[in-house]
C-alpha cells in the first residue's frame, strides 16, 4: 500500500468541491469533539484549548474567504485537519482520537440540514403571509372554480389563495419532521463499532443542539434517511409551488385574464416587443422536476447498500445542497409575485357563467322533494335545451323551464345568484362569508403561532 494515489481516482474520489459547504458544521463538531475528549481525559485542558483556538482561527479563514484549499485535500474533513496540522503540528493529530470521518460526516451533514430546514421554513412562512394577505384583500371576490380545467362552481379569490396556504402548512410540518429526524447525534459512533473512549455522548448532543443520540453505531454511520426525509419535504414543497405557479400562469394569460403579473416580475422578449414573459412562474413550475429527481436519486443510491459506511454515501450531499439551492430562491420569487399581483375582478366575475350554478338549481329541486339524481338529470336537460335555443341558461324562457319541470318557471332565472350560491356553502371549509372568515382566522392563527403577526 505504498503507491501514491492515481490522479484519476483522486479526482473521482474528491468531494471538497461541494462538501466545503459543511465547513462551519465540521469546525463546530470538531470543537465539541475536542471538548468531549478533554472531559474523557484523552486531552489535557491546554491541548483542548489549543485545538479549539486553532479551529476558531480556521473558521475565521473561512469567514474571510482566505482558507486556501490544496489539491491533495480530499474532502472538507481532511482539508481542515491538514490546515490544523500546519498551524499546530502533531497536536492536530490528537483531534481524531476515537473518531472517524464516518461519524464526523454524518454529524456535519445532520447539523447542516437542521440549520437549513429553518431557512426554508422562514421563506415558506413569508409565502404563506403573502397568500393570506392576498386572500384577506379579496376574501369574498367571486371567481369561477375549475375541475378538469372546466368552469365548475363559483368560489372566491380568498378561497383560492388559501387553497395554496394549507399545503404549505403541511410542507412546514414535513420540514420540521426532517429537522427532527436529523436531530440525532451520530458522533461517538466511530467508524462503525462505537468509540473506545469515555465520551459523554449526551453532553455532546446537548452542546451541538441535537435532541438525542443514536442508539446504534452501525445505524448511525450507515443511514441517510434523514436526508431522504429532507428531500421528500423539498420535493413535495416544490410540487406545491409548481401547482401554484401553473395556476398563476393560466390565470395571467390573455385568455383567462384574471390577474396581471407586475412588470417587475416578468421579463421582456428578445424579439417580440409586446411580450412580458412569466419566467419566474415557469422556473418555479419546472424546478419541481429536479427536486423530485433528487429524492428518487438518493433513494436509489441507498437501496441495498451494505452497512456500515460505503463511499456511495458521499452521493448524499449534492442532491441535498441543490434541493436547498433550488427552493431557497424560488420561495421569495413567489412571495414577491403574489404580493404584487393585479387582480382583474371584473374578468373573474364575468367568467362565472350561469352553468356554474346548475348544482344550486339541482339542490333547490332536491329541497323541493325531487330525488337528487332526478334533479341532476332535469337540470342537465335544461342545459341542453338552452344550448339548442342558443340562449344563456339564465335567460331561457319560462315555458322552456316549465317543459323541463312544473316546479320551474318564471322564477327559474332567479336561481342564478352567485352571492347566494357562495353563501349557501356555509359548512367548515366552504365559501360563505362566515366560513371564509373562519378559514382566514385559522390561517392567521397558524402564522401567529409561528411568530408572524398579520396586521389588519
Ligand atoms: N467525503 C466522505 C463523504 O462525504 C467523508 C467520509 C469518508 N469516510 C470514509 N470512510 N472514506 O461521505
Amino acid at each position: 500500500m505504498s503507491a501514491p494515489l492515481d490522479a484519476r481516482l483522486a479526482r473521482f474520489n474528491a468531494s471538497l468541491a461541494f462538501d466545503i459547504r459543511l465547513a462551519r458544521e465540521d469546525l463546530r463538531g470538531s470543537r465539541a469533539w475536542a471538548g468531549a475528549l478533554a472531559r474523557a481525559c484523552v486531552l489535557q485542558a491546554d491541548e483542548c484549548h489549543a485545538l479549539q483556538r486553532g479551529l476558531d482561527e480556521i473558521e475565521a479563514e473561512f469567514e474571510q474567504g482566505s482558507f486556501a484549499t490544496q489539491p491533495s485535500d480530499e474532502d472538507i474533513h481532511t482539508a481542515v485537519e491538514r490546515r490544523l496540522t500546519e498551524r499546530l503540528g502533531p497536536l492536530a493529530g490528537k483531534l481524531h482520537t476515537g473518531r472517524s470521518r464516518n461519524d464526523q460526516v454524518a454529524t456535519d451533514f445532520r447539523l447542516w440540514i437542521m440549520a437549513h430546514t429553518e431557512k426554508l421554513t422562514s421563506a415558506a412562512l413569508d409565502l404563506q403571509q403573502a397568500l393570506l394577505h392576498s386572500a384577506l384583500a379579496d376574501l369574498h371576490t367571486p371567481m369561477p372554480g375549475y375541475t378538469h380545467l372546466r368552469r365548475a362552481q363559483p368560489i372566491t379569490w380568498g378561497h383560492w389563495a388559501l387553497s395554496h396556504f394549507w399545503p404549505l402548512v403541511r410542507d412546514l410540518r414535513r420540514l420540521d419532521e426532517a429537522r427532527q429526524t436529523a436531530s440525532v447525534l451520530p458522533l461517538g459512533s466511530g467508524a462503525l463499532a462505537g468509540t473506545g473512549f469515555a465520551i459523554d455522548r449526551l453532553a455532546l448532543a446537548r452542546e451541538l443542539g441535537f435532541d438525542d443520540v443514536s442508539a446504534n453505531s452501525l445505524d448511525a454511520v450507515s443511514d441517510r434517511d434523514f436526508a431522504v426525509v429532507f428531500l421528500f419535504a423539498c420535493a413535495l414543497l416544490g410540487v406545491h409551488l409548481s401547482r401554484l405557479s401553473e395556476q398563476l400562469l393560466l390565470f395571467s394569460t390573455e385568455e383567462f385574464g384574471f390577474v396581471v403579473l407586475d412588470d417587475s416580475f416578468t421579463t421582456g422578449s428578445s424579439l417580440m416587443p409586446h411580450k412580458r414573459n412569466p419566467d419566474g412562474l415557469e422556473l418555479a413550475r419546472g424546478k419541481a422536476g429536479r427536486l423530485v429527481g433528487h429524492l428518487a436519486g438518493l433513494l436509489m443510491t441507498l437501496k441495498a447498500l451494505p452497512s456500515a459506511y460505503d463511499k456511495d454515501l458521499q452521493e448524499d450531499k449534492e442532491p441535498v445542497f441543490d434541493a436547498f439551492d433550488t427552493l431557497e430562491p424560488a420561495l421569495p420569487v413567489l412571495t414577491g409575485l403574489i404580493g404584487t399581483l393585479h387582480l382583474q375582478r371584473g374578468r373573474m366575475r364575468s367568467a362565472i357563467s350561469p352553468e356554474t350554478l346548475t348544482v344550486d338549481l339541482a339542490d333547490w329541486l332536491a329541497a323541493q322533494g325531487v330525488p337528487f339524481r332526478q334533479a341532476h338529470e332535469l337540470v342537465g336537460r335544461a342545459v341542453r335545451l338552452a344550448e339548442t335555443r342558443g340562449v344563456a341558461l339564465d335567460r331561457m324562457a319560462a315555458d322552456d323551464w316549465r317543459s323541463i319541470s312544473p316546479l320551474l318557471g318564471e322564477e327559474a332565472g332567479g336561481h342564478f345568484d352567485v352571492p347566494a350560491a357562495l353563501e349557501r356553502r356555509s359548512a367548515v371549509g366552504g365559501t360563505s362569508t362566515r366560513a371564509l372568515e373562519a378559514q382566514a382566522a385559522s390561517a392567521r392563527d397558524w402564522l401567529a403561532a409561528h411568530g408572524r403577526i398579520m396586521s389588519g
